[in-house]
């Protein structure tokens, strides 16, 4: 067999790892020059910059006016436990599974506050649970986009608007290029590094007014971590959603944030970043059609993330491999692009099947994944060559 010939056209940018996520396009470390840096965050300046990115964040979102925002610590992980074990326990829980981080949130609510009333709804990989089982007299937890699998909810028409229960969204990965129905959400949960390009380590927690009144009449039976306690004697501290943080942010990751805002809001706010991320996922759903070899891992067309893509390997040669052989062969794929500086960092989750899985969303290009298709077509023929002898 010859030596298969290299694409022509490369991406212009080879970050399409999923998190922490490309730049926006046009960044420079020079968008940082003006960060409230070396001050105290509670300072009138430190605070004003903490509100303006709740503010923009609330507008570019559409968040109605009796939802909070809030900024809190540890990144959209802390964000989602800090709604776990402030909520929880209430009443009874249906938590939804189908990929890696959703199976998380299975294990804290499951083996950590060792809730006894948990229904656990899962699927496979590419799978969804069934929506229709769900259960909202209960609290519902769920991922809107399942970063490892990248299969998502098609949208909020499952979600019982009249619910007895609360409905805890981990969103990172969804806000900003998915259209989220506020009102069936009463917990969004998400962080700056994924769709925005934003630095990492902060989460942002959305509550609705029944979440606040659960905060307010609920006492978990578990010890409560300073960082995760959103009361003060019974009371919602509205500080939080107010530009005050429990512990010191980093002022420099909110100027970066908020670089991030302004340039959605230069491009046209959400709609606009929800069609860039739409059409990422058109451009790759055309490389797919094209390529025999390959497929999404996502089986439902409608579930198909346009943030994560995450595609599976179908060629003979692969599917012949042992799962080690598997594994080894996609992971041979992801370097030898990374090799040559056409991708970084798109080898599948460690907890995934063996496949790739590239970032689409807003702030990446279209035609850069329209040119890393044919690179990756490249790189599955020089993978075979190796691995199918
Ligand atoms: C759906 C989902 N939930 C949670 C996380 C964890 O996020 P963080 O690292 O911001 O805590 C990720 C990270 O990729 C994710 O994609």
């Amino acid at each position: 067999m010859n030596t298969p010939r290299m694409p022509d056209m490369r991406p212009a940018n080879p970050n399409f790892s999923s998190g922490p996520c490309a730049k926006r396009p046009g960044w420079s470390p020079t968008v940082l020059e003006n960060a409230v840096l070396g001050r105290s965050h509670r300072s009138a300046l430190g605070k004003s910059r903490l509100q303006a990115v709740l503010d923009k964040s609330r507008a570019l979102l559409g968040l109605p006016d009796d939802y909070r925002i809030g900024i809190v610590a540890a990144s959209d992980t802390g964000a989602v436990e800090m709604a776990l074990w402030s909520l929880l326990g209430a009443r009874g829980v249906d938590v939804l599974a189908w990929e890696s981080f959703g199976a998380g949130w299975v294990a804290d609510i499951t083996k950590q506050l060792q809730l006894d009333d948990v229904r656990v709804l899962e699927a496979d990989y590419g799978q969804l649970p069934d929506l229709d089982a769900v259960d909202f007299t209960r609290d519902v937890i769920f991922t809107w986009n399942g970063t490892t699998s990248g299969v998502r909810v098609p949208n909020g028409d499952w979600i019982d608007a009249d619910r007895d229960g609360l409905t805890i969204c981990d969103a990172t990965s969804a806000v900003f290029t998915m259209d989220l129905p506020w009102s069936k959400l009463d917990v969004a949960t998400y962080s700056w590094q994924k769709v925005m390009g934003g630095e990492a380590q902060h989460g942002v927690i959305i509550l609705s007014p029944r979440a606040v009144e659960r905060l307010e009449t609920h006492t978990p039976a578990w010890p409560m971590p300073k960082l995760f306690r959103m009361t003060s004697g019974g009371k919602l501290n509205e500080s939080i959603f107010t530009g005050s943080t429990i512990n010191t942010p980093s002022m420099l990751c909110v100027e970066d944030a908020l670089d991030g805002l302004n340039w959605a809001e230069s491009i046209g706010g959400l709609k606009s970043l929800i069609a860039r991320a739409e059409g990422n996922l058109a451009a790759l759903a055309r490389w797919v059609e094209n390529s025999p070899a390959v497929d999404f891992l996502a089986e439902v067309p409608e579930t198909r993330s346009s943030t994560s893509v995450c595609i599976k390997i179908v060629a003979p040669w692969f599917t012949g491999l042992p799962a080690d052989g598997q594994d080894a062969a996609a992971r041979r794929i992801a370097s030898l692009l990374d090799a040559e500086g056409i991708a970084y960092d798109i080898d599948a989750y460690r907890d995934a099947p063996p496949g790739l899985r590239i970032w689409a969303g807003a702030t990446i290009e279209t035609t850069d994944l329209e040119a890393l298709g044919r690179w990756i077509d490249w790189a599955l023929a020089m993978t075979e060559t190796e691995f199918a002898a």
